[in-house]
């Protein structure tokens, strides 16, 4: 059967960090309970575009594919915070990469990536594509509120990407399933990020997040994801080699595991890094698992996901052979001498470091 299989990898995650320290002399937080609650040490702030940051991890994954742009009939950004509301994010990657397939961005929230992945799937299974780079890419810290410490501790900057190939092999999506319950669509939400805010400047564009409502669920509908998508692809939790589940709270992903029973030597984590980057969180951590050996050939990875909506979703894979890069290549983005804190100063309205 005619599958997506990933063939390339590649992530970026800016320079700047901003840690719970730092954190922690702005608003009335400690770096202790931010760990405890959500096992987050730190989270990078972006100091180029969304746009940016999505090309240069699809560079790192086109080269890690030995592909260039051009060769790709597809380009899904996944994001919840694009640069503009027009052209899409992936138009602009295109812009830099070159190339003439079709631009799209896709906005399932946190859960982007897997909805992204399936949809190429789809159009892979369905002959339409051959070749597609799926990126997850959001600049979250746009949206952080510093007067809602519940939030604000949560969210980074970040990209990750792949380029997905046809095969006819046993390797590739084996299968996977997305949903959403739009009746919790209040839950998490970032109301004046669209034409609300337009209209009404006082809506405010920041996060705002029921999390007890979000965690609850969270667990609840990630575990339900992968026991469908287990089923659906003939295997049983215990087939699973490497889980790759959405990186917004550990003990969110400790619980996941619990409920699934795997073993949790084989849950993959990066969220003391890099905090909650949504729709990069699973390329960014793919990435990163695959360049640290933590993904062999011919392992199951299970990829797990929630996020506003409330979306969910859940995608196994077969590896394929290959889990190195055939090229692998420095990003070519200036960097920045400000600090994480800096950068958020100059972006979130009241924060003074003087
Ligand atoms: O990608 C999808 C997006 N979102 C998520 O996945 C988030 C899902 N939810 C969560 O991760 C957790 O609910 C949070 C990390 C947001 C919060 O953890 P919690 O264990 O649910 O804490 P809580 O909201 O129940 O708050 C417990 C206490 C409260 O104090 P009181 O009322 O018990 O005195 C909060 O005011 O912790 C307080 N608190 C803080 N204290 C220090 C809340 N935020 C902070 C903070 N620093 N940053």
């Amino acid at each position: 059967m005619r599958r997506a299989a990933i063939i390339g990898w590649g992530d970026y995650t800016p320079p700047a960090v901003l840690s719970n320290m730092d954190l922690a002399s702005v608003i009335d937080t400690s770096d202790e309970w931010i760990q405890t609650r959500s096992g987050i040490k730190e989270r990078r702030i972006s100091h180029v575009s969304n746009a940016d940051m999505a090309t240069a991890a699809a560079k790192q994954a086109l080269a890690a594919a030995d592909l260039s742009g051009d060769e790709m009939d597809l380009i899904i950004v996944a994001t919840c915070s694009p640069d503009r509301a027009v052209p899409s994010v992936a138009a602009y990657v295109q812009r830099q990469l070159g190339g003439v397939g079709a631009t799209m961005d896709l906005n399932a929230a946190c859960s982007g990536f897997v909805y992204a992945l399936s949809v190429a799937n789809g159009m892979i299974a369905a002959g339409t594509v051959n070749r597609a780079l799926i990126i997850g890419a959001e600049r979250l810290s746009s949206f952080i509120d510093l007067q809602d410490r519940t939030t604000a501790v949560l969210f980074g900057d970040g990209a990750g990407a792949v380029v997905v190939e046809a095969t006819e092999g046993p390797e590739g999506v084996l299968s996977s399933n997305l949903h959403s319950d739009g009746s919790l669509s209040e839950i998490l939400t970032i109301r004046g990020a669209g034409t609300e805010g337009v209209f009404d400047p006082d809506v405010p564009h920041t996060v705002d997040m029921e999390g007890r409502e979000v965690f609850r669920n969270a667990v609840t509908r990630m575990g339900e994801g992968a026991v469908v998508a287990l089923e659906n692809a003939g295997l049983d939790v215990e087939d699973i080699d490497v889980l790759i589940s959405h990186q917004a709270n550990i003990r969110i992903i400790d619980a996941t595991a619990r409920r699934l029973s795997i073993d949790p030597d084989t849950v993959y984590t990066n969220i003391h890094a890099y905090g909650n980057t949504s729709a990069a969180s699973i390329p960014i951590a793919l990435s990163e698992a695959l360049d640290q050996g933590a993904i062999k050939p011919g392992d199951v990875v299970a990829m797990v996901a929630f996020g506003g909506g409330l979306t969910w979703g859940a995608a196994i894979l077969r590896w394929g052979d290959r889990v190195t890069r055939h090229h692998r290549i420095e990003h070519d983005l200036p960097g920045t001498d400000k600090t994480g804190l800096e950068l958020l100063a100059a972006r979130v309205r009241g924060l003074d470091l003087a």
